[in-house]
């Protein structure tokens, strides 16, 4: 199961990331988006992100012109067709991406492996829209991607253990550390992060303190590098609210719940960084 070429659908925040640490640890890369606007914008975040190594003498120049030229752009399915892995990157709609995968397993070379990068749903049932289901798995990224060290790996029951290995292994040379995680839903990390993260907008909805204070709160007296509010808007409170329905329809438990201020706030369309205003104001 030797992987060299990688296809990643979707090249926003999370798939352009993908693209450019698998770049940059040398595979040939396709990246797919639904229309060349779009795809403009993810390659355009890839150079951006790049120039910025260069400018702090973390990349050479030629290594950038080297990694751009390992990526390719598509706007067609069809141009994965070749690829060794294909990891999917498109926003957390269930429908959205049994659709993507039930086509690309009709496009993509049988023995490909495929990945979905989902935080939260369940990855058996994403499997189960292919006929490869041996072949798929969960390569479950952190934002943002080029900084953030962990990949959680996650099987399912119907993963067999040379797809686990090859990926486990794919993680290891786009230099991140892989966890093994279990089919569950939010795995390891948003297991425990999301009701953290949902009991910090309880504690704000109910005046405990001001969201300055619950940040720095949790900054200085915890070392985290983000305050949990802070960490909200970073992560887009739209993100949040779906995660958190999942999880909660999947475990059932109050901890899980959405919290009534989080719903309303992805209702006036205060999505955090990406709108401009979420807890904080960042126009
Ligand atoms: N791309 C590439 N590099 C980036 C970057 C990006 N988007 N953002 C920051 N960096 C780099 C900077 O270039 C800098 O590198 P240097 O130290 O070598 O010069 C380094 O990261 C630190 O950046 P800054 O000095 O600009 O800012 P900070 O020190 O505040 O760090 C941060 C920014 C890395 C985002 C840090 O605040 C952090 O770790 N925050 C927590 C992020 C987190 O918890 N992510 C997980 C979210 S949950 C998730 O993704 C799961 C999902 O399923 C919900």
């Amino acid at each position: 199961m030797g992987i060299a070429r990688v296809g990643v659908v979707g090249c926003g925040q999370m798939g352009a990331g993908i693209v450019e640490i698998s770049a940059k640890a040398g595979y040939e890369v396709v990246a797919r988006e639904v229309n060349e606007e779009l795809l403009d914008r993810g390659l355009g975040r890839i150079q951006k992100s790049l120039s910025k190594a260069v400018s702090r003498g973390k990349l050479e120049e030629a290594e950038k012109e080297a990694i751009l030229s390992r990526i390719t752009g598509t706007t067609e399915l069809a141009g994965l067709s070749d690829c060794d892995l294909v990891i999917e990157a498109v926003p957390e709609d269930k429908e959205l991406k049994m659709a993507l995968f039930a086509e690309l397993d009709g496009l993509v070379k049988p023995e490909a492996i495929f990945c979905t990068n989902t935080s939260s749903l369940v990855v058996t049932e994403l499997a189960m829209s292919t006929k490869r289901v041996d072949r798929f798995a969960c390569l479950h990224f952190f934002n943002p991607v080029p900084v953030m060290k962990l990949v959680e790996v996650v099987r399912t029951i119907l993963t067999s253990d040379e797809t686990f290995d090859a990926i486990f292994d794919f993680a290891k040379k786009v230099g991140k550390t892989p966890i093994a995680a279990k089919d569950n839903s939010g795995f390891i990390v948003n297991r425990l992060l999301i009701p953290y993260l949902l009991d910090a907008i309880r504690c704000y909805e109910q005046g405990l303190g001001s969201r300055e204070d619950i940040d720095t709160g949790m900054k200085l007296g915890c070392g985290h590098p983000m305050g949990p509010l802070e960490l909200c808007d970073f992560i887009g409170l739209d993100t949040m609210y779906f995660v958190a329905e999942v999880m909660f329809d999947e475990y059932r438990e109050p901890r899980f719940a959405p919290p009534g201020l989080l719903k309303r706030m992805v209702k006036a369309g205060q999505l955090g960084r990406k709108t401009g205003k979420g807890f904080y104001d960042y126009s």
